[in-house]
């Protein structure tokens, strides 16, 4: 085809892009055009602002390394890989989910430590926080000897591999789901933190006045043969900015409660007043079983 107009454009490419042999990548590619051209004709790109785009996509990728990933802090800055998460899980879209996003801070082969121990692994500052967590599948039945690997930013909002001051694998450990499918453990409450903004996702949160911080979570990476991965985030509703995380993980599902004690603890006596607690269900779908790959080593 010969293009004669811009507006035989777009057909000239879908009828190329109708050529390829794989049926899902036809369909991804055709979605692609169309909607690209729409967005080029929409706001009717100019010459200046489409080399602006082509540079920041080169920037983007350029300013990804082994420990920071500009291009997912970009797609969760865009409501991107929430959308993609809650489309493809909760029944595919259709009922809540525990399902949330990874986060750029899970490490492999964090230590084991048992039922009722503590993930302080040095010398840090806030409130105790005792966990409760339940594992069930879909139908609310407990689900024993799964593989929990929960972590979280210290109240300071810095993940050990951030933090110098804090100890290897500090707040990071690993449970084991008992018989009535529970685990449980001793922590410290974590605050919210700001994601990196010295590159292009920080400019577009300049320009947008936009925040940069997520509100406060605790991470979950759970594994059991027979149910789909389930990577989750339980966020605290207290936190200053849980109705407008930067990255757009808070669903309700996800919101925790972390009820606040003021009276003595009754078992740890070394816990000053006050501390909290939060004890929180996590639902798992049949499925494959596919670890992800860990974002840093
Ligand atoms: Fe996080």
């Amino acid at each position: 085809m010969i293009i004669e107009r811009q507006q035989d454009v777009t057909p000239a490419v879908l009828e190329v892009m109708n050529r390829t042999r794989d049926p899902r990548l036809r369909e991804i590619m055709r979605s692609l055009v169309t909607h690209l051209h729409g967005f080029v004709r929409d706001v009717r790109l100019t010459e200046a602002e489409f080399r602006t785009a082509t540079a920041i996509l080169n920037e983007m990728g350029q300013l990804t390394t082994d420990s920071h990933n500009e291009m997912v802090l970009m797609a969760g800055s865009l409501g991107v890989s929430p959308l993609v998460c809650l489309l493809n899980n909760g029944d595919q879209g259709n009922t809540e989910t525990s399902q949330s996003l990874l986060g750029p801070f899970w490490r492999l082969n964090s230590p084991r430590v048992e039922n009722g121990g503590s993930i302080v692994r040095s010398e840090t500052p806030g409130d105790a926080l005792f966990v409760q967590g339940a594992v069930r599948d879909s139908a609310g039945r407990p689900i024993a000897g799964a593989e929990i690997d929960v972590w979280h930013a210290s109240p300071v909002g810095l993940y050990e591999n951030q933090d110098p001051e804090q100890a290897e694998m500090n707040l990071r450990g690993k449970f084991t789901s008992d018989a009535d499918g529970r685990f449980w453990f001793r922590t410290v409450k974590m605050i919210g933190y700001p994601i990196p903004t010295d590159g292009v996702v920080g400019r577009l949160l300049q320009a947008q006045d936009r925040h940069p911080f997520r509100p406060a979570h605790l991470h979950a990476l759970i594994v059991k043969p027979g149910f789909k991965v389930l990577i989750s985030q339980v966020y605290d509703p207290t936190d200053p900015h849980i109705d407008s995380d930067v990255q757009f993980g808070v669903t309700k599902a996800l919101i925790g409660e972390f009820v606040r004690h003021d009276e003595p603890h009754p078992t740890a006596t070394d816990v000053v007043s006050p501390w909290y607690a939060l004890d929180y269900t996590y639902v798992m779908e049949a499925g494959e079983t596919v670890l992800p790959r860990p974002p840093i080593k």
